[in-house]
């Protein structure tokens, strides 16, 4: 498998990593998404994140100027996204080219399949389409288009630079040489992969579900404060205490994983979501990209809780 050319559908939190990250392997790079205010969040939000590289002599001016020149931005528009074909508009013609296509857009099932249905109707047909979902059946995906047999789950992790891990996981469709070319890939990009069964929450997000909910349900019933419980975590070794880590993901993210793998377990009380996490998505406090969830951030940075 030789892939050059990677567009990235959804240029939030995941997609404007995962560009960066295949940027810097040099693949060439147009992040697509519906919403071109985001478009230029990810723009400046990449050029800051490369000038700190430089600034800490990680890379040089010049990569940072290969990195950057690799990443196009693409606005998808309707005719793209939502409706039927129209032959000939940047955006498509863009897409038309891509050997390989990773969506990070919102995570819900039904929003999915129909961005994947639109877009086979646009890529060619050598094109892998894959979804970077934390939770949902890449099976249910794939079963959405025409060649199932070219869907695949590419699963990074947050921030995307930086997480070495990343979970591959093929549909029940997938066809063997797509996971084993996909599998190479990744690879190359500098990752370190595994192959995951597609089952709720694949690996790590299945063992992850108990460390959000147990500390939710600790919270709920006032054993401790948010801070007490970040920092205790923190003290056992890990990097982020439950509610830094949940800010940090976005709440809206976290509560529509721990939704699905319930509904996925056939509503395993082990895995019910919780009321206050609900209660904040409903507030629009989804935590470090806003501004405000546990914690509150300004120019993204944590304050801290009284
Ligand atoms: P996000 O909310 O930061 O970004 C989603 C982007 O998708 C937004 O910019 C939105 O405008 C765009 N979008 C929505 N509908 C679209 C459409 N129809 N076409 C094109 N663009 C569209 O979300 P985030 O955090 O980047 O998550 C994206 C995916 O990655 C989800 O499936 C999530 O489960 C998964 N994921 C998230 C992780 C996290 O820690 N946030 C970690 C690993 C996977």
């Amino acid at each position: 498998m030789n892939i050059q050319k990677v567009g990235i559908v959804g240029a939030g939190t995941m997609g404007s990593g995962i560009a960066q990250v295949a940027a810097t392997a040099g693949c060439s790079v147009t992040l697509f998404d519906v919403n071109s205010d985001q478009l230029v969040t990810a723009q400046d939000s990449l050029e800051r994140i490369l000038a700190r590289l430089v600034e800490k002599n990680r890379i040089d001016n010049e990569e940072r100027d290969r990195i950057l020149g690799n990443i196009a931005f693409k606005e998808l528009g309707d005719a793209e996204v939502h409706a039927e074909r129209s032959r000939g508009t940047k955006a498509e013609s863009e897409l038309s080219s891509c050997d390989l296509i990773i969506e990070a857009i919102v995570e819900n099932l039904e929003v999915k399949k129909k961005v994947f249905q639109n877009l086979e109707k646009i890529v060619n047909d050598d094109c892998v389409i894959a979804t970077n979902t934390s939770s949902l059946s890449v099976t249910s995906i794939a079963a959405s288009l025409e060649k199932p047999e070219r869907c695949i789950g590419i699963h990074f992790f947050n921030p995307a630079p930086l997480m070495k891990l990343v979970e591959v996981v093929p549909a029940v469709q997938t066809n063997t040489e797509i996971t084993e070319g996909i599998v190479e890939t990744i690879k190359s990009w500098g990752k370190t992969v595994a192959v995951a069964k597609d089952t709720p929450g694949f690996i790590v997000n299945r063992v992850a579900r108990p460390f959000y909910s147990e500390s939710l349900r600790m919270l709920e019933e006032g054993m401790a404060d948010v801070p007490t419980i970040d920092k205790l975590v923190r003290q056992m070794g890990f990097r982020m205490g439950p509610f830094e880590l949940t800010d940090f993901i976005g709440h809206d993210v976290n509560y529509a994983v721990t939704e699905s793998v319930f509904a996925a377990f056939y509503y395993d009380p082990r895995y019910k979501p919780s009321l206050t996490q609900k209660r904040l998505v409903e507030a629009g406090w989804l935590g470090k990209k806003r501004g405000k969830g546990f914690y509150t951030y300004q120019d993204g940075k944590k304050q801290e809780l009284d």
